[in-house]
């Protein structure tokens, strides 16, 4: 890269911890240099507990704006001035935007991201169209949930090991939402057009357990994990020959958005991040 840092190359970045082997330094530097903007995007590994003192020392012109990944994304909504609609209903932030006057307002574009993965690998599939079932219930999960919602699915089933845990995420977006344990999968999955594993454990027994043979011949099956790109969950919905969304697919649609808000513009067109995510992920295998 040729690129010169000076005293006016903007600045942006990602939070998180661990932040070492994140991709969206390799997404948002292509964009940067492809573009020909004088700016840069770096990793932040603020310890533990120190996600708003870290925050807070950047306000007024420091940077343009961070994503925030795991495990910031509720403490990045605490620590801003405000916030949209679709980061409080997700009840967290995976956007922080630092304008000169020390403000920071926090926006989620995980749910643009999710909704974009599914336009790009299962065109055919319609939001509006029935049930969707989202499994798990921590912060992914909700703003899943939030994201169906907002793009008019009638009705999200949120399947969870913790059933009180499904239940609070119901509590919190509505009466469109409905909580069911992990031993009613089957029948939350009897007429859904989709379902999306929201959880951390993609290798767990538990949900390679879990009856996708129960889902209809067309639903469409995601993995927001995609570390393996294939899980064992894709693997198996694969086999069952449903049609399969990952999660770097979405990595990569809520990676435009944030460039947007970063820089002012959409990213150049012709930069084929995927296949850098994809070279990437090979050497960290
Ligand atoms: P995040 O913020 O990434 O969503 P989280 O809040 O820790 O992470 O939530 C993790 C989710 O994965 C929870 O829904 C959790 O289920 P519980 O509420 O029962 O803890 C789910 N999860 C984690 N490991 C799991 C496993 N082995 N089997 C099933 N669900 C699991």
């Amino acid at each position: 890269m040729s690129r010169t840092i000076t005293g006016a190359t903007a600045v942006a970045g990602v939070a998180g911890a661990p932040i070492r082997h994140s991709l969206s330094p390799l997404i948002q530097n292509a964009w940067i240099e492809a573009a020909g903007i004088d700016a840069v995007y770096v990793p932040f590994g603020p310890c533990g507990d120190d996600f708003a003192r870290f925050a807070t020392g950047l306000r007024g012109g420091v940077i343009r704006g961070l994503n925030v990944t795991l495990p910031f994304k509720e403490a990045a909504l605490a620590v801003a001035d405000e916030a949209s609609d679709r980061a409080e209903l997700a009840g967290a932030a995976n956007l922080l935007i630092f304008d000169e006057n020390g403000r920071i307002t926090a926006d989620n574009v995980d749910g643009l991201g999710l909704l974009g993965a599914f336009v790009a690998q299962a065109p055919a599939f319609d939001a509006k169209a029935g049930p969707v079932v989202v499994v798990g219930a921590g912060g992914a999960a909700r703003g899943a949930a939030a994201a169906f919602l907002a793009a008019g699915t009638p009705e999200v089933r949120v399947v969870n090991r913790t059933f009180a845990k499904a239940e609070i995420v119901a509590g919190a977006l509505g009466r469109k939402v409905r909580a069911y344990p992990l031993d009613a999968a089957a029948r939350a999955f009897e007429d859904t057009t989709a379902v999306v594993n929201a959880t951390s454990a993609g290798l767990s027994d538990e949900l390679l357990d879990l009856p996708l043979e129960a889902t209809p011949a067309g639903a469409v099956i995601m993995d927001m994990t995609y570390k393996p790109l294939e899980t064992p969950f894709l693997a198996r919905a694969r086999q069952l020959q449903r049609t399969t969304v990952d999660g770097l697919e979405m990595l990569i649609r809520q990676a435009g958005p944030s460039f947007e808000a970063f820089f002012g513009r959409v990213p150049p067109a012709g930069v084929d991040v995927r296949a850098l995510c994809l070279a990437a992920l090979g050497t960290q295998a």
